[in-house]
């Protein structure tokens, strides 16, 4: 079973790997103190390997050997890899990972409600698992495969589960809708045949306002035995 999006420790996990001074004993920038840094300007070059985005198309001055370069609180350049393609942002080092891809790569399937992980409305997948994309820095999502609702399927090619939604009206406002699909499609990824009460815990980090919660178990049940049944 993949975890809840709503694990605590994930995120800061993820930073940590993304971390090479984690690898190389150096010291560890958690994404709580990065956001701090970020607003002193303040980051290391060797420990995060972006360039800050040249203003008015002049290059930026290369660091001096042996010093830190800093980033921030300008835009900086980085490649993302989202949906199978990579994409390239120039956004500021402290804009979180659904702030990107909202707005500056234009994928508004992934929502912002509460924009501080208790919700669930904003997760995405990173390597296959469900994070909530509110709580992490873009810049940490560098070098992980993102997947976001619009690259499980489309209006007119639904995958599984996005068919059982609609088959079982397991949407309302459908406010919460891609979040609940991301962290259920990340759970039938790796329990084929869940129990309702797997479904339940694969969900425990999406609020539904609107109470769907019966079809939204419904709809995981269906998507699962139609997913089993074609392979
Ligand atoms: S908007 Fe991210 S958890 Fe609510
Ligand atoms: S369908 Fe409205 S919040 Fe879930």
């Amino acid at each position: 079973m993949s975890r809840s999006p709503r694990d605590p420790l994930r995120n800061e996990r993820i930073a940590a790997e993304s971390d090479p001074a984690a690898d190389e004993g150096g010291p560890k920038l958690s994404r709580r103190s990065f956001l701090k840094g970020a607003g002193a300007a303040a980051a290391v070059a060797g420990l995060l390997g972006v360039k800050p985005a040249a203003a008015g198309g002049a290059e930026p001055e290369p660091p001096i050997a042996g010093t830190a370069e800093r980033l921030g609180p300008g835009p900086v350049n980085f490649n993302l890899r989202v949906n199978g393609a990579t994409r390239t942002v120039t956004a500021e080092p402290r804009v979180t990972l659904l702030g990107v891809l909202r707005d500056h790569l234009g994928l508004t399937g992934t929502k912002l409600v509460c924009d501080r992980g208790a919700c669930g409305a904003c997760t995405v997948h990173l390597d296959g698992a469900p994070v909530t994309s509110c709580m992490m820095l873009a810049i940490d999502a560098r070098n992980h495969e993102i997947t976001t609702i619009e690259g499980l399927g489309a209006p007119d090619r639904m995958n599984a589960l996005q068919n059982a939604f609609v088959a079982k009206d397991a949407l309302q406002c459908g406010f919460c809708t891609p979040g609940m699909t991301m962290a259920l499609s990340a759970a039938l990824g790796g329990n084929p045949n869940p129990s309702p009460a797997e479904i339940k815990r694969a969900i425990a980090g999406n609020i539904c306002r609107c109470g769907t919660y019966p079809h939204v178990i419904e709809a995981a049940l269906a998507a699962a035995k139609a997913s089993r049944s074609r392979a």
